[in-house]
């Protein structure tokens, strides 16, 4: 870790730097001015980000003054190809060169499409990534990986691509709704779940509404991914860490999509992943059960349940074996040997992930009866 001046700490993550601190956007500003010329700048936002954050951003980057937004909608199905296609069409109509600069303001939506449209306009021109949502700080900016979705499956077309810089500037999740800022804290609660039991019970007493004290813990979360991602740029294996809680959330958030409930954010759907593969790993004997327990009760309390049937496992086991993390064949998991320690490619069976499907499905009954009222 270096520092590169007061109120900016600079951590790297594969190749590339975040920063993090109270003059991120100053020092942004002041690269811009002397690597940049304005009028091959694009800022890329949602409509809610640009009216949210772009004013803010241009306080401190006034550079950006002259820059044309680049507006999409807000949303996974900005992720498409149709949505390239117009911003490399209008990126070409504005002449747009090799020295171009887009820089990404907005969540991890926009982090990842606007890196995917960057590393291949003309074979690649520079972006920076400034994340506005929780889960684009802790998770989708940093690290290279950009895309989008196609042939009805989540990120299937993309590349590694590293910003030239990540500017975390947390001023930002002040307007961010709180099932919003809750999706993010899930993959916080995940880094500390394989990483760090510390910042795991950190994140697990913080009153998460208060900026303030999720400042510390958001820069702990990033410095967590960073590591990671340092081990393994590539995922070739460490960074499969990562994956704890996805094998089966990324099952359930594509399910909750095809159904009549309301679809699940990423978030919460690692959240129920987290419960699922928690339990696995205390089946596979890797994870003692009180750990277990604190963990399942801690994700259960935090996040809504989701309620399926028995007939629906069949589709979710569907659903994983169409996971690109799966394609060798068996499925194989990422799961914890105890709080802060995880282990990859541990292979199990159908069977045994349709335990874990029974366990949650129960649980989320159980849990209803409890505590809903109207139960
Ligand atoms: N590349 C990676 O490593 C990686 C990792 C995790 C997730 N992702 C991707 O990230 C996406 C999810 O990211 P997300 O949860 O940030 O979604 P998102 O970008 O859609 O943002 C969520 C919502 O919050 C709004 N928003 C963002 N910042 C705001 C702010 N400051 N104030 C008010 N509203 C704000 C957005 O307009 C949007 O409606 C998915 O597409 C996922 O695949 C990528
Ligand atoms: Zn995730």
């Amino acid at each position: 870790m270096t520092t590169t001046g007061k109120d900016v700490e600079e951590l790297w993550a594969g190749g590339h730097p975040v920063y993090l601190g109270a003059h991120v956007l100053p020092m942004l500003a002041r690269w811009m001015e002397f690597e940049a010329p304005p009028e091959q700048c694009y800022v890329l936002g949602d409509s809610t980000t640009l009216r949210q954050c772009l004013p803010e951003l241009l306080t401190y980057v006034p550079h950006l003054q002259h820059a044309e937004p680049i507006e999409v909608a807000p949303g996974e199905p900005s992720k498409s190809i149709e949505v390239c296609t117009a911003i490399w069409g209008h990126l070409s109509d504005r002449e747009a060169e090799r020295g171009a600069l887009v820089v990404n303001l907005g969540g991890g939506v926009v982090s990842d499409l606007g890196g995917f449209i960057a590393g291949t306009y003309k074979r690649g021109i520079r972006h920076v990534n400034v994340p506005t949502s929780l889960m684009g700080m802790v998770d989708a900016s940093i690290g290279g990986k950009t895309g989008i979705d196609a042939a009805g499956i989540k990120n299937l077309v993309g590349l590694f691509r590293d910003p030239l810089g990540v500017y975390v500037h947390v001023p930002f999740l002040r307007t961010l709704g709180k099932r919003e800022l809750l999706n993010g804290v899930a993959e916080m609660i995940k880094h500390g779940l394989v990483r760090s039991a510390d910042h795991y019970h950190a994140v697990r007493e913080a009153p998460l509404h208060d900026i303030g004290v999720l400042a510390p813990l958001i820069h702990d979360s990033v410095a967590i991914k960073c590591a990671v991602v340092n081990d393994d740029p590539h995922e070739q294996s460490a960074r499969k860490l990562l994956n704890f809680g996805h094998t089966i959330g990324h099952a359930m958030e594509a399910h909750s999509w095809e159904g009549q409930q309301r679809g699940l954010l990423h978030g919460e759907a690692v959240a129920i992943g987290m419960i699922c593969e928690a339990w696995l790993s205390w089946r596979q004997g890797l994870l003692d059960r009180g750990s277990f327990d604190q963990i399942e009760a801690h994700l259960i309390g935090l996040f809504k349940g989701y309620a399926f049937n028995n007939d629906d496992h069949h589709r979710m086991l569907e659903l994983m074996r169409n996971d690109k993390k799966n394609a060798e064949g068996g499925f194989r998991f990422t799961l914890l040997r105890g709080i802060g320690d995880a282990v990859v490619n541990v292979p199990l069976n159908a069977a045994q992930v349709g335990e874990a499907l029974d366990h949650y499905r129960l649980l989320v009954r159980h849990h209803a009866a409890h505590h809903d009222p109207e139960a």
